[in-house]
């Protein structure tokens, strides 16, 4: 049967809307959070609640979709060609817990394992990103995105980059990282590329919709799950945007390889992904 997508995108739209106030109303602490793998990767009762909330509407109204949330995923969940909801209902707990405001739930549709609908909203700042495969990105509905017309991209020295830490301190990936942020740091003269700066934001679908925006030219990292991604994925690209592995070479990741490049539209995209992964020190697993 064919899939209403626009039908998809105003119920997420509305599901969103009703799980904010849960957010926004919450008094989280760092004492009230626990944690998952380590004492920097948390949880609290309101992401538990929020996707319960999101996992029940969603199901009821779409009852032969699949459903991936980040506090209900198992290590067996696999991700099918069947049409699926990825949901993270609170992307940027750390911050959540600590009253830093830049926190959204992430709600998108994949279909084939391709991401169609995405709906990032932050109910702190109200702001609504929201993207349907096809016709284009919005931020609240009304002002496309990107914000302003794209610029040419003009290379790692000109540009805003996001990156994130990360809950994961230890390993192979966190000295990539480690190496690469004081690479692209680094002054010319001593073998960098002295970007104009790096943000660590900590919402990994913020960042996405901040690059759809045009606001950062870029976002790096590894780490990251399906459900951080999937709807800013689709977001970007509607934004012109491109996104490619977070490693030299795969110029075409899937949404659960967990590493990622986000580029923003303009001319000279494919240049600055290639300066990019130029700087990149090591491999992530
Ligand atoms: C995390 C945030 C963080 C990113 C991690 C994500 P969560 O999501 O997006 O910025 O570095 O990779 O897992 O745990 O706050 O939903």
């Amino acid at each position: 049967a064919d899939i209403n997508l626009q039908e998809i995108h105003d119920f997420l739209l509305s599901v969103a809307h009703e799980a904010g106030p849960m957010i926004t109303s919450a008094h989280p602490s760092t004492a009230s959070s626990g944690s998952k793998k380590n004492s920097v990767d948390l949880v609290t009762e309101t992401d538990r609640a929020v996707e319960k909330l999101i996992s029940t509407k969603l199901r009821n109204q779409y009852p032969n979709f699949e459903f991936i949330g980040e506090e209900t995923y198992t290590p067996s969940t696999t991700l099918t060609d069947t049409p699926t909801f990825i949901v993270d209902p609170i992307d940027g707990t750390t911050n959540f817990v600590h009253s830093y405001p830049y926190v959204c739930i992430s709600l998108g549709l994949a279909v084939k394992r391709r991401p169609m609908v995405g709906i990032v909203y932050n109910p702190f700042t109200n702001n609504f990103y929201s993207a349907i495969r096809g016709q284009g990105a919005f931020l609240n509905q009304t002002q496309k995105l990107p914000l302003r017309p794209a610029t040419p991209l003009e290379g790692l020295e000109k540009a805003l980059i996001a990156v994130e830490w990360g809950s994961d301190r230890s390993g192979n990936d966190f000295k990539v990282k480690e190496k690469t942020f004081a690479r692209l740091c680094r002054r010319k003269e001593e073998g960098g590329a002295m970007v104009h700066s790096l943000r660590s934001l900590g919402s990994a679908a913020l960042n996405l919709c901040g690059v759809a925006a045009g606001q950062l030219d870029a976002y790096w990292e590894a780490g990251c799950w399906a459900w951080d991604v999937c709807a800013g994925w689709v977001i970007l690209e509607e934004a012109g945007g491109m996104i490619v592995d977070a490693n030299p070479g795969n110029w075409e990741p899937r949404i659960d390889e967990r590493k990622h490049l986000a580029v923003r539209g303009g001319e000279g995209q494919r240049e600055f992904v290639e300066q990019f992964w130029g700087c990149v020190e090591g491999t992530f697993e």
